[in-house]
């Protein structure tokens, strides 16, 4: 069992590799172990081990020298979760804070929010858009963390 999955909910891992199969498929038109295994820093035999268990759990068909394929149950999930990811990261992005942080926290945060708080953000990201002086006066009133802790407490 690779190290990361020990640390977190099975499903979280699961949507991690649907997350960065997608991408390769949709970025290079295939998705191979090997670039897996780069792009989530596990080791190929890790990555063996959970598309062979993905491919069990009829999520993508696997064959070892033809690489995988997504079928439709593990494309709607894949979708579902470059949604969030791309919806949360959008909506942190409105809010002016650093990108190393969004990164950070969206890849935590995609795996936990429901459909009813990504209907919420979704909302709220498109009403926030369409408002910029009120997103810019919310921008303003966002003290970084940074300063935060610098500040003489009161
Ligand atoms: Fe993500």
């Amino acid at each position: 069992m690779p190290p990361r999955s020990a640390k977190r909910p099975a499903s979280s891992a699961v949507e991690d590799y649907l997350e960065q199969i997608l991408e390769l498929i949709n970025t290079k038109g295939y998705a191979r172990v090997v670039d897996i295994a780069e792009r989530l820093s596990i080791s190929q035999a890790s990555v063996t081990n959970m598309v062979q268990k993905l491919d069990a759990d009829g999520l993508l068909k696997y064959e070892k020298y033809r690489g995988l394929a997504l079928t439709t149950a593990g494309e709607a999930l894949a979708r579902n979760i470059t949604h969030r990811h791309h919806l949360l990261t959008d909506f942190l992005q409105l809010l002016g804070l650093d990108p190393q942080v969004i990164y950070h926290d969206v890849e935590g945060m995609e795996h936990h929010v429901s459909p009813a708080t990504v209907h919420a953000i979704e909302s709220l990201t498109s009403h926030l858009k369409r408002r910029p002086a009120l997103l810019n006066s919310i921008r303003r009133g966002i003290v970084p963390a940074r300063a935060r802790h610098s500040a003489p407490s009161a």
